[in-house]
């Protein structure tokens, strides 16, 4: 019964490819980079209109919750509003929570592209565009999903709850107390979560993800002077700004990534033997992985080692400069006021608090032993600890079976290096199951230029979407 169905929305979903490819092109031509204040409203507007009216066409009942403006800014910017909405309240079904966010990292043309960033163009099968993958192409493959089920007049196996936002890659200001806010209200009777912001792990298996790592984000800011001096004039004889940021960064990590920050390594959890043999099955190509990234060399040799530094041990990346010339040609300036910027990336049993803590002293043990009489400053923007779920669940039976539905074979079930620091919450507020069901390829580059979505991943995503709502709905009868 269930599997006729499914062939029926396969065919339908099949049959209208070229539709959601057009949608999903103007879903990437709204610029709703949360991160620049220059698209705060093309941000709102992503959510609060075509969001909104996405879901109400397709029957929802949605509500618009207001945040507020965004702590630290000057003149005060209003946050884009959060989606909450719900599809069908049928106390037989179960109750699944969908998130995905609706903003996108910034991209311009010159950054290195081939195409127009918010332009999508489709290329030998792949569709290039911000957000196409991360993450409005799976955004869009859950609304394609209940399209078809109501165009093909079938019943929808289960109630759906929606919570849908605009700041996710800003470190979803503001999410974490609206959810928790309404733990007892909109998500109590949440059974299940399934977020599809993420990827495969190579090109070719798909993957049902259980952790995510954490981030906690840091500006070091350090002031030398009351405005930027020439360096001819004043070279030799001022402690630089620079000078010091350069020798602090020095200091955060090692050419092979070790991190060489004092006691940031003693909370990670230690590597069990059943925990180093869930690695062995997945498959992953040190080879290929190190085309796609087009290096010659990685850090560590094994699958394993690789596997296990993406996903379990905490990495540290230094991100850039603000305050410090970049521009082309020669500027002789010594600027004044400079700020680092770094993350680290955080595993089970780390706590953002205490990795704050132990940045800042030693950051200031660093600097002190320099003697430069220059201020430094740390404070951390976004604190999310690592997610681990429970791949048991029965959640992830549902998304196992759907995957096997589709592409006949086995998911491999992974990890993320990467981070959406909304997921523990969601596991937290609802004391239910999350579980990350991805749609994209590991090679289609998110944040990157030319990030894209193949068509057929678009496809065959949208597929296991559909056979993971039916492969719930058949939990209930067992
Ligand atoms: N979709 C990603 C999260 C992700 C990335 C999952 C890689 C798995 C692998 C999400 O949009 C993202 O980019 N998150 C940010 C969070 C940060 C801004 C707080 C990240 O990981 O850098
Ligand atoms: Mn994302
Ligand atoms: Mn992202």
């Amino acid at each position: 019964m269930s599997a006729k169905k499914l062939d029926q929305i396969n065919d339908h979903l099949t049959a209208n490819i070229d539709k959601y490819v057009k949608e999903l092109g103007n879903a990437v031509g709204i610029k709703s980079v949360s991160g620049d204040p220059q698209y705060r409203e093309e941000t709102r507007r992503m959510v609060a209109e075509y969001g909104k009216n996405e879901l109400e066409r397709l029957g929802a009942t949605v509500e618009l919750r207001e945040l507020g403006t965004e702590p630290g800014t000057n003149p005060p910017l209003q946050l884009p509003p959060v989606i909450l909405a719900q599809l069908g309240n049928d106390p037989a079904k179960k109750t699944v929570c969908i998130y995905g966010h609706l903003d996108v990292q910034p991209a311009e043309k010159s950054d290195g592209w081939n195409t127009e960033p918010f332009v999508l163009t489709e290329i030998d099968g792949k569709m290039y565009g911000r957000g196409s993958t991360d993450d409005k192409g799976p955004v869009l493959a859950w609304f394609n999903v209940i399209e078809a089920y109501q165009k093909l007049n079938l019943d929808i196996p289960i109630n759906i709850k929606f919570c849908f936002e605009g700041m996710e890659e800003s470190g979803s200001v503001g999410l974490e107390e609206l959810v928790m806010s309404e733990k007892d209200k909109f998500f109590k009777d949440v059974d299940f979560t399934c977020i599809s912001d993420n990827y495969w792990l190579g090109q070719t298996t798909p993957c049902v993800t259980y952790g995510l790592r954490g981030i906690s984000y840091f500006l070091v800011e350090v002031k030398c002077a009351k405005q930027d001096l020439h360096s001819g004039v004043h070279g030799g004889v001022v402690h630089e700004a620079m000078t010091d940021l350069c020798h602090i960064f020095n200091s955060l990590v090692s050419s092979d990534g070790s991190i060489k920050i004092d006691h940031m390594n003693d909370d990670v959890k230690p590597l069990t033997p059943e925990e180093e043999a869930t690695y062995e099955p997945i498959d992953f190509d040190t080879e290929v992985y190190k085309q796609e990234l087009g290096v010659t060399q990685l850090a560590h040799n094994s699958k394993a080692k690789v596997l296990q530094h993406r996903w379990r041990f905490p990495s540290l990346s230094i991100h850039g400069v603000e305050g410090a010339f970049y521009g082309a040609g020669a500027k002789t300036v010594i600027p004044h006021n400079v700020i680092g910027k770094f993350s680290i990336r955080l595993v089970p049993n780390m706590d953002p608090n205490k990795v704050l803590k132990l940045v800042q002293d030693y950051i200031a043990k660093v600097h002190a032993a320099t003697g430069s009489p220059n201020t430094v400053s740390v404070t951390s923007i976004h604190g999310a600890p690592a997610w681990v779920g429970d791949f048991n669940d029965v959640n992830f039976t549902a998304g196992r079976n759907a995957v096997k539905r589709v592409f006949g074979r086995e998911a491999d079930l992974t990890r993320e290096g990467g981070s959406i620091p909304i997921t523990l919450t969601f596991e937290e507020a609802t004391g239910k199951s999350v579980m990350l069901l991805p749609i994209g390829s590991s090679d289609d580059a998110a944040h990157s230029q030319n990030e894209k979505l193949n068509r057929s991943n678009f496809l065959n995503g949208m597929k296991v979407l559909a056979a993971y709502f039916e492969e719930i709905a058949n939990l209930s009868k067992k």
